[in-house]
């Protein structure tokens, strides 16, 4: 029998009026999938009968289950300021993402013309990934961050073409989960042979100003006798600049073009154009392109940093992993939007995509929601960190692999920065600082309108040998006490904090008594969430304020990390069941810590913050000492304790923890009503928050972060659920099992409770509540309609909520 699926739809690509003459068909589903090694699969003829049917982007590990003994590392992390080798559970997830899988996809191009070019890309496939077309090798890719494509012209036939892909993921190759599978989208492109070359156009705007801006497009080409027609397009669709030109400089045609008063791109208002280039041999039409861009300008000063538009602008950013939390490594746009959206309203404005290419879901979406974006590319050169690391791959593939990077991402305005490293051991040694030099000087060829960065941890070294001065923007990761000697003695005259704070804390959980601590461990495996403990090398985030309030050559911070991801359970590395890390601003859920209210209340200049902490649940601390912190825009503030007042306090700047945080140290814990009231700058009170004691867990409260999604089968909803009393307090401590049931035009996608040590799986619709919160996530199927999540609880009152799904 035909086991073949026909590419269920084509999404041809119409440009202009001129149908057809690029078809670009997006490999995502009926894909076959087996996670182990068959013999011969490459071969057409090999059955898939036992095959999973999977779509893609796909992540084959997530589902697990988590076991201890995965890629349980035994390593001295040399960068953690370890003395001896430690055996480290959870280190990359403890989800079964080692071995070999194997996809198949059988496909059809109907109508292909004799002598068209067919393009097979791949956005990433994690990892060392072999691929083959009916049964004859195309080639091989390694890095499993990597975009790559193959030509595929010659190795296509009529009818049925079976697609093969072999990944495989040995241990000890990363040091957080790295996901496993075809992860990212896959591409086919199929143009003339007289065309634009694949990512052979690059956009920049060597000038702008408020009447003008020079728009520089070079577009690579294939062909001889060719013109190129560009037309600017604004967010509108009007026509707003074109040219037409056709002179080549070697297989270059470059094209100058003004636009007359030019919307700027920038973070508050993230302005796009498209450049819609047209080329013709004679008056035949044979390839369009549309290229999305932003006309800004980007420089970086001594002492100041970044100008962007002329405006110093500060990096207020967030380091991010690629994983996406309970949807595993697999990317979606809607979970990427939801945690862009999230970090937009705690001030947040740059993105570092730590430490490896990003995902272009991620920057298109950065491009459109206005956030700068570093664009990082590895985590290991030559020296390795994990055995089977990038240091396997990089003599031979590193220069390709940064040039697929830049060539692939250079159009989006949110880039203002690459970085060719993090914490790479070649920082030591002579050999190391001709390899930033080298890798420098390849983003430079490819791209000179960006500096470069790498993410240095050995600083005293790097001030000594040489590689910090080499680097355009020197990064430092932590390191606090050494910026003003770096200062110093690097030549740039600016620093960023690269990577900084590294502060871990458990959503909802506070430990007592209140101190600062280093490394510190409780028997529950949890962090405390009064933000106050940080690991040997890091610091609290109140530290990095003051070097970035004080100095104006500390150019911004990336902070370690937005949201928590899967593997790296600092400070347990070494205890079983930890899986997930404690750093995150917010939790694996996506949950916001207490700490986004204290980035916020510094961030988000614009709108008002005010958070009290801890919660107010303290059964058998009645009498006790229980601290209360205030994260607040405004400097002074007052606290109640059941109506009686604990006093004000004000932000006082020569007291290291009450810069920027309120403090009460002395509150005695009785149940009832913890208010507090702010104060304006005139002494007017302006605005007040209370929490209260909750009572027994009665009823689920559900919302929905999107209640309209789009029947694309793709989109999402995140539904907080919450477990709250009878009056709709939330029960701080309720830890419930919860039953999930979605019906109607959705299915249920996955359940994250945010903590790190729950093993539980994400895909199955059951799990208990973690500090009274969960996350459902639901996803559309292709029909449009109305979904229905249902949430029980034993001894709850049940609730439901509707999503609509629109086509
Ligand atoms: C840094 C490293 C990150 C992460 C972090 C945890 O040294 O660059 O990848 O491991 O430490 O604090």
């Amino acid at each position: 029998m035909k086991s073949s699926i026909f590419l269920c739809f084509f999404v041809f690509l119409f440009l202009g009026g001129n149908a057809q003459v690029r078809q670009l068909v997006t490999l995502d589903s009926n894909w076959k999938f087996i996670n182990k090694e068959v013999a011969g699969a490459e071969k057409p003829e090999t059955n898939t009968a036992n095959w999973e049917t999977v779509s893609v982007p796909h992540d084959w590990a997530i589902k697990g289950p988590f076991d201890k003994e995965i890629d349980a590392q035994k390593v001295r992390v040399t960068q953690d300021m370890e003395k001896e080798a430690r055996m480290r559970t959870g280190r990359t997830g403890a989800l079964p993402h080692i071995g070999i899988g194997w996809y198949r996809k059988t496909f059809e191009l109907p109508g292909l013309k004799a002598g068209k070019k067919v393009l097979l890309v791949f956005d990433g496939a994690m990892s060392d990934a072999h691929v083959w077309l009916n049964g004859k090798e195309v080639g091989n890719h390694p890095y499993g961050y990597a975009y790559f494509y193959f030509d595929i012209s010659d190795y296509l036939k009529d009818g049925e073409n079976i697609l093969a892909v072999r990944l495989e993921n040995p241990s000890n190759s990363s040091r957080w989960y790295p996901g496993a599978g075809i992860y990212r989208k896959v591409q086919i492109i199929v143009k003339d042979e007289t065309s634009f070359k694949q990512w052979g156009t690059f956009i920049t705007t060597p000038f702008v100003s408020e009447e003008v801006a020079k728009v520089n497009i070079k577009s690579d080409v294939n062909g001889e006798d060719v013109r190129l027609v560009t037309d600017i397009v604004d967010a509108d669709g009007n026509v707003v600049a074109s040219k037409t030109s056709d002179e080549k400089f070697g297989k270059t045609i470059e094209q100058n073009i003004a636009v007359p008063h030019p919307e700027i791109w920038d973070t508050e208002s993230p302005y796009l154009y498209t450049a819609h280039s047209k080329l013709f041999e004679g008056n035949e039409l044979k390839d369009e392109l549309v290229t999305r861009f932003g006309i800004r300008s980007v420089v970086y000063e001594r002492g100041k940093g970044l100008i962007l538009n002329g405006e110093v602008t500060k990096f207020k950013g967030v380091c991010l992993h690629h994983d996406l939390g309970p949807l595993g490594a697999a990317v979606n746009k809607a979970a990427l939007k939801r945690q862009l959206t999230i970090l937009k309203d705690m001030g947040c404005n740059a993105i570092r995509s730590s430490h490896n290419m990003p995902s272009h879901e991620q920057l298109e979406l950065c491009d459109e929601m206005g956030f700068l974006f570093m664009a990082e590319s590895f985590d290991e050169w030559a020296k390795a960190k994990v055995k089977n690391g990038y240091n396997r791959w990089f003599n031979d593939w590193a220069e390709k692999d940064v040039v697929n990077l830049v060539r692939a991402t250079r159009n989006h305005p949110s880039i203002v920065m690459w970085s060719s490293g993090n914490e790479v051991p070649d920082q030591w040694g002579d050999e190391g600082v001709k390899r930033a030099k080298w890798l420098q000087d390849i983003f430079h060829r490819e791209d000179p309108t960006r500096p470069v960065t790498v993410g240095m941890d050995q600083v005293a070294n790097t001030m000594k040998n040489g590689f910090g001065a080499i680097i355009d923007v020197p990064g430092l990761n932590y390191r606090l006490p050494l910026y003003g000697e770096a200062y110093q003695r690097f030549p740039q005259g600016f620093i960023l904090g690269s990577e900084t704070a590294s502060t871990v804390s458990s959503r909802g959980v506070y430990k007592f008594p209140v101190e600062e601590y280093k490394q510190k461990t409780y028997g529950d495996f949890q962090s405390s969430s009064y933000d106050l403990e940080a690991c040997n090398w890091s610091n609290i985030p109140d530290d990095d304020f003051v070097w970035q309030d004080d100095y104006d050559w500390v150019i911004g911070e990336f902070v370690w990390t937005g949201f928590d991801y899967l593997g790296e359970p600092t400070p347990y590395n070494e205890a079983w069941p930890s899986r997930s890390s404690y750093f995150g601003i917010c939790d694996l859920a996506g949950l916001p810590k207490d700490r986004y209210y204290l980035y916020r209340s510094r961030w988000n200049t614009k709108e008002e913050t005010l958070h009290i902490l801890p919660h107010w649940n303290w059964d058998g601390r009645e009498g006790e000492t229980t601290p209360v912190f205030v994260y607040t825009s405004y400097n002074t503030a007052e606290l109640f304790v059941n109506g009686v007042s604990q006093g004000k306090r004000t932000k006082n700047r020569e007291e290291r923890l009450d810069r920027y945080r309120l403090r009460w140290m002395d509150v005695k814990y009785e149940p009832g009503t913890l208010k507090v009231v702010a104060f304006d700058d005139n002494g007017n009170p302006v605005a007040e928050q209370e929490i209260h004691t909750a009572g027994k867990p009665h009823h689920l409260e559900l919302s929905a972060d999107r209640e309209v999604i789009s029947a694309d089968g793709k989109d999402l909803s995140y539904v907080t659920v919450s477990v709250v009393d009878k009056d709709g307090n939330l029960c701080p401590n309720a830890d419930n099992q919860l039953n999930f049931e979605v019906s109607g035009a959705g299915e249920f996608k996955a359940v994250c409770n945010g903590d790190a040590t729950s093993l539980e799986m994400f895909h199955i619709p059951t799990m208990k509540a973690f500090s009274g919160k969960l996350v459902v996530t639901v996803q559309s199927t292709k029909e449009a309609g109305e979904i229905e999540l249902q949430v029980k609880g034993k001894g709850l009152k049940s609730n439901t909520i509707k999503i609509r799904s629109n086509t």
